[in-house]
């Protein structure tokens, strides 16, 4: 085992938090939640997210900062070490699957949002609703372009993780992460203020509490609340692999979850009252191109909108940068760990692998895409991944973390770490119901109701 010396720790007390905040805030925020949101028909999927994200997954963010911390392994080595001789370690192998899984898609959506940098700044999509949904569908049917802009953020990903200027990411979000949310919420003034924004707000904040009976809602708000925090595959578990003891776990939590939430709920008070003020506006149908459409029209109202459209989209994908890091590096340390290859083999088969897993989400989207109607799904192959990934496999990771703290590893020693060197976690008696009793239960219920609607 690894102890902590060796293994290395965050470079400045707050390196943890951003780190961790740069991982969780990302695409999911501003791409994934208004697009889930649309989906999920409005206020209610937001209601249920939030519950989800407060008695579900911000628990479950602790268990596993605590896991890492205590182990000081990757996912996998953590399991096993703590509970040798025994099948656990899967939780971890899981997790590998899952991140280079989400990778595939999520790299897909990243080259999007680096190629709408250029698209904003020169005015290339613009004009009215109908031209930038159309110029969104020739985009993303334009294969050889979206192979290369997915090879792209591959290598990028992969040439951080190797070269070793994580310090530099560190610092970066440091300046980044404050500019996206002063971005953000001149847009949300912008959007709020627009003729016909009141319908919008109507949709994302008056609950239509029948959407509460279809049990699709709920299991779409968990995954989406897993894959915006970064939780259920190990890569908080990872991260607080490299925490120091000094670090207040709790606090920590408190911060991250704060600031992906508000981050995400911003999003939705830019895209609905902006996309309420488009005629003909309907986000059940747009998916995943909702962010591509609505906002190249909102910054068009703006003056100086393509410069500050193209800053916007920029920062957005930094933002998706700092995700896929944390997305890699889970699949890459456990080979590490595991299997003793060096960091730079890791590295290259992993990006490898999960390169060719891309290539269909990457050719399935637009009219003419090859994977873009499957049959049994009715969807294409981008839509799987990220229900396989996100609706399933994260929320199924975090129900055996609970599971796994709360009664493997037990309740007290995670404890223990909580208050090393004193912490204070004077929530200790809610957090172990959660995690003992509420994550599994909640959790485990979703899965199998959606289970039995859908099969
Ligand atoms: N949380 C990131 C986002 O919202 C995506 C992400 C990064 C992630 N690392 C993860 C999701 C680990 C699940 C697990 O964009």
């Amino acid at each position: 085992m690894n102890t902590s010396h060796s293994r290395g720790t965050w470079g400045s007390r707050s390196g943890f938090i951003l780190a961790a905040a740069g991982s969780a805030v990302g695409l999911g925020n501003i791409w994934g939640f208004p697009t889930q949101v649309g989906q999920g028909g409005g206020a209610a999927f937001v209601l249920v997210y939030l519950i989800c994200v407060l008695l579900i997954c911000a628990p479950i963010m602790v268990a596993e900062i605590a896991l890492g911390r205590h182990s000081r392994l990757s996912p996998a080595g953590a399991f096993r070490n703590l509970a040798p001789d025994s099948s656990w370690w899967i939780v971890g192998a899981l997790g590998v699957a899952t991140g280079a899984g989400i990778l595939s898609f999520y790299s897909v959506i990243s080259g999007w949002t680096i190629a709408y940098v250029w698209f904003t700044a020169t005015s290339a999509v613009s004009g009215n609703a109908e031209s930038v949904n159309r110029f969104f569908e020739a985009f993303t049917s334009n294969g050889i372009v979206n192979l290369a802009l997915t090879s792209l953020v591959l290598g990028a990903t992969a040439t951080i993780l190797l070269g070793g200027v994580r310090a530099g990411i560190e610092r970066a979000t440091k300046t980044l992460m404050p500019a996206l949310i002063v971005l953000l919420l001149i847009l949300a003034m912008r959007a709020v203020t627009l003729p016909g924004a009141e319908a919008g707000l109507d949709y994302y904040m008056r609950p239509d509490l029948t959407r509460l009976l279809d049990v699709s809602v709920f299991n779409a708000a968990l995954g989406q609340a897993f894959f915006s925090l970064s939780l259920g595959m190990g890569a908080m578990i990872t991260y607080g692999s490299y925490l120091g003891r000094r670090e207040a776990i709790g606090t920590s939590t408190v911060w991250i979850v704060i600031l992906d939430t508000s981050i995400a709920l911003l999003a939705g008070f830019i895209i609905f009252p902006a996309g309420f003020s488009i005629s003909g506006f309907d986000p059940t149908s747009s998916g995943p191109g909702l962010i591509f459409t609505v906002l190249p029209r909102l910054f068009s109202t703006i003056p100086g909108g393509n410069l500050f459209g193209a800053a916007f989209f920029l920062l957005l994908s930094m933002a998706a940068l700092t995700s896929t890091i944390s997305l890699l590096e889970v699949p890459v340390s456990h080979c590490v760990d595991t299997r003793g290859w060096s960091r730079r083999k890791a590295v290259a088969i992993v990006t490898g692998c999960v390169f060719l897993l891309a290539i269909p989400s990457s050719l399935g989207n637009g009219a003419v895409g090859l994977f873009s109607d499957l049959p049994i799904i009715g969807g294409n192959f981008l839509d799987l991944m990220a229900t396989i990934w996100n609706n399933f496999s994260l929320p199924i990771g975090g129900l055996l973390t609970s599971i796994f703290v709360g009664r493997v590893w037990h309740v007290n020693r995670a404890l223990d770490e909580l208050r090393a060197e004193g912490a204070s976690f004077p929530v200790a008696p809610l957090w172990i119901f959660l995690v003992k009793w509420v994550c599994p239960v909640a959790i485990g219920s979703i899965i199998i109701a959606t289970a039995l609607v859908t099969f």
